[in-house]
């Protein structure tokens, strides 16, 4: 046939990092299938923390080559409690987002069918959230600058320097306005703290000001302070659409986002290099819950987002369709309450997988 096949580097990682990115596989050879609108082929990649405690490294020395030699990286989760966070975050993640010039990362959340808000407002009507987080992936708070003195004694000093660039923050300003454009509400919320960060936030609102210049009535546009606005993300939901935020700022708001949406469980991301020159990384947003890894109970929700904004990329603007299946099918499950615990429901990771394959096949 003429459907197009895309290669894929996947890397399951840790924890249920490796269940969510079975699931997701399972979904995506379904949707495949069923739709037959495109075909994957994989390279399995076991970079994680249990082979970097067996031979010394997470990735090998070529890993950006390889990874170049994709059309997309799926990716489930890092992080072991036997190796220190910062270190399987430098060694893997970290890296990929930099060197594959993934500088944005987009978040969206909304409320599933089937799924409850801790939000009494949100409860009766989900249609009150219904937000894109557009995450600062390159630069700002984890830019990786700094350094220890005196480390293993009390006179230790640290920094850590946040990083702020006229480029950074126009491209990923532009790419939030061109998102705000897309949407219905065509609302844009950029999240700062230049009251008490003064340089580079400051200099974070200036480009987010001149780049507004082009968009004047044609996306409307605020500004805030990032503590007001976890108030705000709780309290008025519906007034906003889609938000902006550096690498930290976002990191936290979309935390929460995803809890008021229910569960981070559900909550999807897509690390994209928007030139398209290298491949870009799709993964839910939560970690790899060493809690309950290996217990088959991790909600793949999320992953299937992820894999369902994965097709939408790898199509650029040919698989929509086939993609919104995805979602709808995943919906078309959520509503019936065959969910995870994190939900409220009982089901194991298998049995809403199985689920949601059943719905693909039948949407087509
Ligand atoms: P986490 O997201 O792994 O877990 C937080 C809580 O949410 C846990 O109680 C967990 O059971 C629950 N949870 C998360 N995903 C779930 C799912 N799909 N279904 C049901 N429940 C779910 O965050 P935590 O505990 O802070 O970090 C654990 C490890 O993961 C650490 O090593 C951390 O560095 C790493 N991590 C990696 C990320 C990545 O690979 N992008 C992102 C966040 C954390
Ligand atoms: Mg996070």
């Amino acid at each position: 046939s003429s459907a197009p096949n895309y290669h894929i580097a996947s890397i399951p990682g840790d924890g249920i990092g490796v269940d969510i990115t079975q699931a997701a596989k399972t979904v995506l050879s379904t949707l495949s299938t069923a739709s037959k609108a495109f075909t994957l082929s994989y390279t399995d990649l076991d970079w994680s923390s249990s082979a970097y405690l067996q031979r010394g490294y997470y990735m090998p020395e070529d890993w950006a080559t390889q990874l170049r030699k994709h059309d997309a990286i799926y990716f489930g989760a890092v992080g072991w409690p036997s190796v220190p966070d910062h270190i399987s975050l430098w060694q893997m993640i970290l890296p990929i987002r930099q060197q594959m010039n993934q500088y944005v990362n987009v978040r969206p959340t909304r409320i599933l069918a089937g799924t409850k808000s801790p939000v009494a407002a949100c409860q009766k009507d989900p249609k009150l959230l219904d937000w894109v987080i557009v995450r600062e992936n390159s630069e700002g708070e984890y830019a990786g600058q700094g350094g220890t003195t005196h480390g293993h004694t009390k006179d230790a000093i640290a920094t850590e320097l946040a990083i702020f660039t006229y480029v950074g923050i126009e491209r990923i300003m532009r790419f939030a306005f061109e998102v705000a454009k897309s949407r219905p509400r065509k609302k844009l919320t950029m999240v700062t703290k230049s009251n008490a960060q003064r340089h580079g936030m400051v200099l974070w609102d200036k480009v987010f000001y001149e780049v507004a210049e082009e968009y004047k009535g044609v996306v409307e546009f605020d500004k805030m302070l990032v503590d007001a606005m976890t108030v705000r993300m709780v309290e008025k939901p519906e007034s906003m659409d889609t938000i902006v935020a550096t690498n930290l700022h976002a990191d936290i708001l979309s935390d929460l986002a995803a809890a008021l949406a229910g569960s981070i469980g559900i909550a999807p991301s897509s690390n994209l290099d928007p030139t398209r020159k290298n491949p870009s990384m799709f993964e839910p947003i939560h970690g790899s819950a060493p809690d309950i890894a290996g217990k088959g109970i991790a909600n793949p929700v999320g992953a299937f987002w992820s894999a369902a904004e994965m097709v939408r990329w790898l199509g650029n603007g040919k698989l929509d369709e086939t993609a919104g299946r995805l979602m709808q099918a995943i919906a078309n499950v959520t509503v019936t309450g065959v969910k995870t615990r994190d939900l409220g429901g009982e089901k194991s990771t298998a049995e809403v997988t199985d689920a949601v394959c059943q719905e693909i096949v039948k949407l087509f």
